[in-house]
C-alpha cells in the first residue's frame, strides 16, 4: 500500500504522464484532457479543493482563484516568470508559490541566439523565397544581413539566462556589455575570441550606454513594476538604425506599439520576438514587418527542457504537501514555514 492520498492537485494543462505518475503517488491528480488554457471561470471551478495547484504562464493565479480553493497550500508554476500569479495575494494567505528556474536556462538561451541569427541574417524571408520558386539564382548583392563577428551584443539582464546569452557570444566573435538593473556586477571568466587575444569578458554599463552602443540588444529582465514598458519609443531611439532588438522574456517588457512604429520607420532595423504584450494578441501591424522574426512563446520548448520544467514544478508541489519549504520558493518573505 502507497501513503494515503489525503490530497489534491489540479495540473490545469495536459503534461508528461510521467510527471503525473510522479504526482500521482502522493496525491490525487485532476488535469484536463484538451490541452487549453482554461478561461478564467472554467480554472475557479476546477480549482476548488485543490490543495495545490501546477499551473502554466497561461494562467492567471490571482486572490480570487486564490479564495476560490481555501485549501490551497501550494501553487508550482511550470515556468522560470511567475508574473501571471499575485504574489502578495499568495503570501497573504500562507500559499508557497515555486518556479523552475535553472533548467530552462540553455534551451532559452540558444532560442535568443536562434532568433538573432535569424533576424541578422533575414533567414525567414529567404526561406519564403526559395519555397516560392522565386529563388533564380546566387547574386552579389542579394539577401544581405549584417556581420556579427566584431559587433556588440547587449544584454538587458543579466541573471541565469543573460549570462547564458553572454557566454555563447565569444564563438560569434561579438563583444558583450550588459545592464543589470540592480547594479549588481556578475563574473564571467575572461574569453578569447576566436584564438586571438584574451579578452575581459562583459562588461556593465548604463542603460543609455546598452541602448546607444548594442548592434543587438537582447532582453533578460523579468517583468515587473519596474520593467514593464521599459523599453518605449524613447528608448528604441537611442537605439542604433542598424541594430535588431530579441525579446526572449517577457512582452510586456516592450512598449509593442512603438516598437512596430521604431520597425516601420527604420529607427531600428529589425527584431525576433518570442514573447508579447499582450499575448497571444499582435500588436496592430507587427505581423506586417518584414524585418522580423515571430515566434509563439517557445524558449524554454525542448522535451529534455520541458520535461525537467514540470518534474521541477512536481517536486515542489510534493514538497509542500509535505509542509516543507518548497525547493523555488519565490514568496520568500512567507512567515509561516
Ligand atoms: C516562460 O516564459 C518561463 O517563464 O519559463
Amino acid at each position: 500500500m502507497g501513503p494515503q492520498k489525503k490530497h489534491n492537485v489540479l495540473v490545469t494543462r495536459p503534461i508528461f504522464s510521467r510527471v503525473i505518475q510522479r504526482i500521482a503517488e502522493h496525491a490525487h491528480v485532476s488535469c484536463p484532457e484538451q490541452d487549453r488554457s482554461l478561461d478564467p471561470p472554467e480554472l475557479l471551478e476546477r480549482v476548488r479543493g485543490a490543495d495545490a495547484l501546477l499551473s502554466f504562464v497561461t494562467d492567471r493565479v490571482d486572490a480570487a482563484l486564490m479564495d476560490a480553493a481555501d485549501g490551497l497550500k501550494v501553487i508550482g508554476n511550470c515556468a522560470v516568470g511567475y508574473d501571471n500569479i499575485d504574489l502578495a495575494a499568495a503570501t497573504a494567505r500562507g500559499i508557497q508559490v515555486s518556479n523552475t528556474p535553472g533548467v530552462l536556462t540553455e534551451a532559452t538561451a540558444d532560442l535568443a541566439w536562434a532568433l538573432l541569427l535569424a533576424v541578422a541574417r533575414g533567414l525567414l524571408s529567404a526561406d519564403r523565397i526559395v519555397r516560392q520558386g522565386k529563388f533564380h539564382g546566387w547574386g552579389p548583392m542579394d539577401y544581405l544581413g549584417m556581420d556579427l563577428c566584431g559587433s556588440t551584443l547587449g544584454i538587458l539582464g543579466m541573471g541565469r539566462i543573460g549570462q547564458a546569452v553572454a557566454r555563447r557570444a565569444p564563438g560569434f566573435g561579438m563583444r558583450v556589455l550588459y545592464t543589470n538593473l540592480s547594479g549588481r556586477d556578475v563574473s564571467l571568466k575572461p574569453w578569447t575570441l576566436s584564438g586571438a587575444e584574451q579578452d575581459a569578458g562583459p562588461s556593465r554599463v548604463p542603460l543609455d550606454t546598452l541602448l546607444r552602443e548594442s548592434d543587438v540588444l537582447s532582453i533578460h529582465v523579468p517583468l515587473s513594476d519596474t520593467t514593464n514598458r521599459l523599453i518605449g519609443a524613447e528608448e528604441l531611439a537611442r537605439m542604433k538604425p542598424t541594430s535588431v532588438l530579441i525579446n526572449t522574456a517577457r512582452g510586456k517588457v516592450v512598449d509593442e506599439t512603438a516598437l512596430v512604429e521604431a520597425l516601420g520607420n527604420g529607427t531600428i532595423a529589425g527584431a525576433g520576438l518570442d514573447v508579447y504584450q499582450d499575448e497571444p494578441a499582435l500588436a496592430p501591424g507587427l505581423a506586417k514587418l518584414d524585418n522580423t522574426v515571430l515566434l509563439p512563446h517557445i524558449g524554454s520548448a525542448s522535451v529534455g527542457t520541458r520535461m525537467k520544467m514540470a518534474m521541477t514544478a512536481a517536486e515542489n508541489i510534493i514538497q509542500g504537501l509535505q509542509g516543507r519549504r518548497v525547493p523555488n520558493l519565490v514568496n520568500t518573505g512567507l512567515t509561516s514555514l
